[in-house]
Formats: C-alpha cells, structure tokens, sequence
C-alpha cells in the first residue's frame, strides 16, 4: 500500500560493530553506534516489513516490533545471519564488521613483560558477500563508508560483491556517518543512482527502505 511498501515482506540487517576476542578479558573493536542499522529496523518495520535485526554490541533500546539477536564476534554475526537467511527477502548489512581477528584467542589473560608485542591477525568472512553468493540469496544492500572516489569505491564493491544496491556515505566529512545523527547517502544500482541529501538517520533510512520497496 501507499503507507506500508514493504508489507508481507522480510528484512534481515546486521548493524553495529564486532568484538574480536584476544583473551578472555579483552577484545579488538571499532567505533560504530549501530544508529544507522537501528534506524533503518525501526524504520522498516513502520513500513510494514517482519524485522530480524542481527546486532553486535552496542547501546541502543530495540526498536518495537523488531526481533533481535545480539552477537559478538563476525563469525557468531555470520553464523546468525546464515542460519536466518533463507527465511527473509531483503539483506541490508549495516554492520561495521571488523575485517581481521587474532589468529587465536588466548586461553587465559596475557600477561605483560616485554616492551612490544605481536598479534598475528587473520581476515574474517564477509558476510555480505557470502550472504550474495548465496543459492536462495535475498535482495542484498550493503554499505561503503569511503573518504576518497566514493562513487567509484562503492560502485566496485557493488560489482565485486554482487550486490543488488550498495550505499555509500563520505566519511571524510564531519557529522555524517560514524556515531554521527545525520548522514547523507548516496545509492548506486545496476544503471542508476540516487542522492539522498543531508538528513537525519531516520530520514535516510527512509529513503533507503523506499528506494529499495521500488526495486524488490
Ligand atoms: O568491504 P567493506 O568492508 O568496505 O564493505 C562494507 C560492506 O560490507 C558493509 O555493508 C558491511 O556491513 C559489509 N561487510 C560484511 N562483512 C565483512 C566486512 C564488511 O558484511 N567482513
């Protein structure tokens, strides 16, 4: 209908950042608020979409109507979103995914003694990708924060990772982006793009979730 585009249909999106694990008491991580993805859950559901959001660590309340599962790690992200995937329509990954993780996760605390350390790092699985080279894969959104040829990056990682619509934000300029409230995506497809403007997150994911309900 006019009001609820996206009714009768399913979105699974992962937002947030990942922890991966060095020791049993610390972690490697990155700034991401999740704020984005949550937007983009709440605003999905007031559009009448069945929301599974996949949420790494972080502070903010579940949106209402929205079923959550929280995680930690990318890999316990990728295990979460597979075993959830054939069951929904429209992929969006939001999350800002840390690319590598220590080769090994210690058994108990390290202790410090030398000056200097090394912590060898192997690169995790890209979810997005995966979820796209997927048999029954649904309709898949990602996202590019770039800070140089943003049209050019994002339009590469639409094509590398087969997606159907990739989302691009230039996070070189301040308050849009990382932790910021406002954002100002650009959308690229197969053949078209489409400039947001400057708006808060809410609006954006708007304009995404609507972008996206013309080409399902
Ligand atoms: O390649 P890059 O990290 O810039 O791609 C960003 C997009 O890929 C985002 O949509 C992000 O959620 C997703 N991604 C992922 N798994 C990773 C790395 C990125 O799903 N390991």
């Amino acid at each position: 209908s006019e009001e609820q585009p996206l009714a009768g249909t399913s979105l699974l999106l992962t937002a947030g950042p990942t922890r991966e694990a060095l020791d049993p008491v610390r972690y490697l991580s990155n700034h991401s608020s999740g704020k984005m993805g949550f937007a983009i859950a709440e605003q999905a559901q007031r559009l009448g979409a069945k929301v599974t959001l996949v949420a790494g660590p972080v502070s903010l309340p579940t949106p209402a109507g929205v079923t959550r599962i929280d995680v930690e790690s990318a890999q316990q992200m990728l295990d979460a979103v597979m075993a959830q995937v054939e069951e929904h329509q429209l992929f969006i990954g939001c999350a800002a995914v840390a690319d590598y993780r220590p080769i090994a996760v210690a058994d108990n605390k390290i202790k410090k003694s030398a000056e200097s350390m090394m912590v060898e790092m192997v690169r995790n699985p890209d979810i997005l990708a995966t979820v796209a080279a997927h048999s029954k894969r649904p309709f898949t959104v990602g996202f590019a924060a770039e800070t140089q040829d943003v049209a050019h990056y994002a339009m590469d990682k639409l094509k590398r990772k087969n997606l159907d619509m990739i989302a691009a934000n230039d996070v070189s300029k301040p308050e849009q982006g990382f932790n910021a409230d406002s954002n100002a995506l650009t959308l690229y497809w197969d053949g078209g793009s489409q400039a947001l403007g400057y708006s808060g997150k809410s609006d954006q994911a708007k304009q995404l979730l609507l972008a996206i309900a013309k080409r399902l």
